[in-house]
């Protein structure tokens, strides 16, 4: 039988989620944002609509919903969803800090719904193709996990000395209202889940966090971060005032590059918003045959294949395709990188569960 869904929060991403939903033959039973023009699309398509979300949440005919609303919002809805026991695909970050996070993923594995955290750039074939490769590079020694994305004149006029901490009067600026803050939530927060992904938990870590005086998002974030085995990771993620990097020359220049003793991984992900016309590239550079091979793919964008593979696990009842926890890993992370920012001092990741 096909599962069925409401999404709430119909803004930018949501298309994404109606892609997937569809492809993957789940019925959409209700849809809900507090705006009507966001909805208005997905109107006429059998779907209920409504601009409160306690309405999905109660139906009983609702056996998962999307989380797509700002972020501020996710732990509320995520809570109550579970509570309900409902199935919940939310968007990212999962929640605004890692305590939250913790106490959603928690819920959801006491009531043992399954619960995902959509970062979907794992889900490119690429990503899971170097997955798959990493036993060959040996002994891993060294990571450079690198995300600039093109925020376009962001560094131009005066900025303001370096000052951490945002203004204190001032009502928050729409990335904080929307996404919880800037660059290290918002496109840091996917490479840090691709590290995860490939290389597992980090143990410590020292960061620095650009927040200009007069804004209260950061621009830049830098770290190092240690692993128990796999060498030390340095990371860097960059709201880049260039238009004409990265390997598609469009701007995006983001990439992991893990080096072991057998040889060299790199994966290169494209803009996030193209990912139905621009796909990732993964080089694998092998030590023993002194063989370069460039993985490249067809177009399938990993928002479809990551919201396939929730929908199949839940129509299964079973929680296979990634763990619950990964939402409230990054957030750690980002959690531990904020503090050592901060402090100053190198943070010893408080890691749970
Ligand atoms: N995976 C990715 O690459 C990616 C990219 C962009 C955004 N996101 C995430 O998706 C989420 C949404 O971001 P967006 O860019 O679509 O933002 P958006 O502002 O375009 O959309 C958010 C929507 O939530 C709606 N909303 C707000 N309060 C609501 C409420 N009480 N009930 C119902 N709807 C409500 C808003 O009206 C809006 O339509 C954020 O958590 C963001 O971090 C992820």
């Amino acid at each position: 039988m096909s599962i069925r869904v409401g999404v709430i929060g119909c803004g930018m991403i949501a298309r994404f989620h109606f892609s997937g939903l569809e492809k993957a033959k789940a019925t959409v039973r209700w849809i809900c944002d507090l705006k009507a023009e966001n909805t208005a699309a997905w109107v006429g398509t059998g779907a209920r609509v409504t601009t409160d979300w306690r309405e999905v949440v109660a139906d009983p005919q609702v056996d998962a919903v999307v989380v797509a609303t700002v972020s501020r919002l996710h732990k509320e809805i995520c809570l109550a969803a579970i509570a309900a026991g409902k199935a919940v695909i939310c968007e990212k970050t999962l929640t605004e800090n890692a305590e939250d996070s913790w106490e959603v993923v928690s819920r959801a594995e006491a009531a043992g719904v399954p619960f995902f955290t959509s970062y979907m750039k794992r889900w490119f074939e690429a990503a899971q193709q170097a997955k798959r490769l990493l036993p060959s590079l040996g002994r891993i020694v060294s990571t450079h996990v690198r995300s600039h994305q093109p925020w376009g004149d962001t560094w131009t006029g005066a900025l303001p000395a370096r000052e951490p901490g945002a203004p204190a009067s001032a009502a928050p600026s729409h990335l904080v209202s929307t996404y919880g803050g800037g660059m290290l939530v918002m496109g840091g927060s996917h490479v840090i889940d691709l590290t995860l992904y490939l290389l597992g938990r980090p143990t410590r870590l020292f960061a620095l966090q650009y927040i200009p005086g007069d804004r209260d998002f950061d621009l830049h974030v830098s770290a190092l971060l240690e692993t128990p085995t796999d060498g030390t990771i340095s990371y860097e993620a960059l709201a880049s005032p260039l238009s004409r990097t990265g390997f598609l020359r469009d701007g995006w220049d983001e990439q992991i590059e893990i080096t072991g003793t057998g040889g060299k991984l790199t994966l290169l992900t494209p803009l996030w918003s193209h990912v139905e016309q621009k796909t990732a590239l993964l080089i694998h550079d092998d030590e023993a045959s002194g063989q370069r091979h460039e993985y490249r793919y067809g177009v399938d964008s990993p928002f479809d294949r990551a919201i396939g593979a929730f929908v199949a696990d839940i129509a299964a009842g079973t929680q296979t395709a990634q763990s619950r926890i990964t939402g409230y890993e990054v957030d750690q992370v980002i959690a531990s990188m904020v503090a050592s920012a901060r402090s100053g001092q190198r943070v010893v990741i408080p890691w749970r569960g």
